[in-house]
């Protein structure tokens, strides 16, 4: 396989001022992460900062009426709430490393954001973060959050105002600062190596959920089901049943967001509803017009709104490795609801997608068997949407 690329997808479609940090953290990736000091490192402050190993929860009420036992990867108890963190502190620690003493990150949902915050925090290096206009109002408490944790947030008012445009300003922002500055890319896609950076440093997630499974039941689970925003939860969850023989007859099932779902409303599924065409550095899936612009993309959840999809997602899609399902706004809606009132957790409407996916499928899946959904953050963040569509909920 060539170099940065899985199938025909992947690559650093970037201009040259972007090669020289890009070389570098090539080489950073290749020399400081396999380093057995580096990995101590990170191994601890994944466990006494983050809070890992994440529980993996059995649902009772919704395993009894569902016919298969529902489980849920509780990435959502993680430090500053999804996980993002996994992420943001082995980039963190890979920057400090080296020599770098800034970060900058490009948030969508503003959980990368404040998991970029924290990290930066946490290491002693300073942090800015841009965020899409839209996505600032949407998502007011995590804003204050990043501030709070003394991260410099700047609103994007270009195009869409969200994620996309977001990650256009971070960029510039590097070639700029490139010197002084790593830039923390919060999901599996961009130029190479960040979508395998980021795919490795998720990766913990499914090498832990497999080994849970082992010990909670004996056997790997029948199907595993995670959202697709960039990709970076589903990756981290897929990859190593991917590279794990033993697990050739596990069902990998990505969720991505279908918007409203009205005729002529834009959704955020690119595997579903996309094409192949070059955007934020990388070959990929995405929502374009035939002329290849870029459309804008909408989904309930900021998290998973964005025209793109990380490039492995791609691969995987296109050599029927993992299957891809689309979830609209009112059925990610009711999976939060449910998962509420049913067993007591509050799921980021961004994991809601995979729930409501397994909610409504449910006939299609092994009666008696095993599925986990990851669960990817919780939902605090979504109150005032929750508000907003959901009344009933919360009166
Ligand atoms: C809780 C949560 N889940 C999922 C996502 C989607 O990102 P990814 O596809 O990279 O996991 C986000 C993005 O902000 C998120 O906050």
């Amino acid at each position: 396989m060539k170099k940065g690329y899985f199938g025909s997808f992947g690559g650093q479609y970037v201009p040259e001022l972007l090669m020289p940090p890009l070389g570098e953290l090539e080489e950073a990736c290749a020399t400081i992460l396999p380093d057995a000091d580096f990995q101590r490192e990170l191994d601890i402050l994944l466990r006494t900062y983050a809070g890992r190993e994440t529980p993996l929860t059995h649902c009772p009420s919704l395993s009894a009426r569902l016919g298969f036992n529902l489980w849920l990867k509780r990435e959502d108890l993680l430090h500053t709430g999804a996980h993002k963190v996994n992420n943001t502190l082995g980039q963190a620690l890979l920057a400090r490393r080296m020599g770098k003493t800034a970060l900058v990150a490009e948030t969508g949902a503003g959980q990368h954001g404040v998991a970029t915050a924290a990290a930066a925090a946490r290491l002693g290096l300073s942090c800015t973060v841009f965020m899409g206009e839209e996505d600032v109002r949407r998502q007011a408490p995590n804003v204050m959050r990043m501030r709070l944790l003394g991260a410099r947030v700047h609103p994007v008012t270009n195009g869409t105002k969200t994620l996309k445009d977001a990650i256009n300003e971070a960029l510039r922002f590097w070639i700029a600062e490139q010197r002084t500055t790593h830039y923390c890319f919060g999901t599996a896609a961009g130029p190479h190596p960040f979508p395998t950076l980021v795919r490795d440093l998720q990766s913990v997630i499914g090498k832990e959920t497999m080994a849970q499974c082992r010990e909670a039941f004996g056997a790997l689970p029948d199907t595993v089901v995670a959202c697709v925003g960039g990709g970076s939860n589903a990756i981290g969850m897929f990859f190593p049943f991917i590279m794990n023989p033993e697990a050739a007859a596990v069902r990998l099932v990505g969720i991505e967001a279908g918007g409203t779902g009205e005729p002529g409303c834009h959704s955020s599924a690119p595997l579903n509803l996309g094409s192949p065409g070059v955007l934020h550095g990388q070959h990929t899936m995405l929502l374009q017009d035939k002329e290849g612009q870029i459309l804008p993309s909408h989904s309930v959840s900021a998290g998973l709104d964005y025209p793109g999809v990380g490039p492995e997602h791609a691969h995987f899609h296109a050599a029927g490795l993992a299957e891809y399902h689309l979830v609209v706004d009112s059925r990610a809606l009711a999976g939060f609801a449910e998962l509420c009132r049913h067993e007591g957790i509050i799921p980021a409407l961004e994991s809601s997608h995979a729930l409501a996916w397994v909610l409504d499928n449910a006939a299609d899946l092994p009666g008696g068997g095993h599925v986990v959904v990851n669960l990817s953050g919780r939902g605090d963040k979504d109150m005032d949407i929750i508000r907003e569509h959901l009344p009933a909920l919360c009166a």
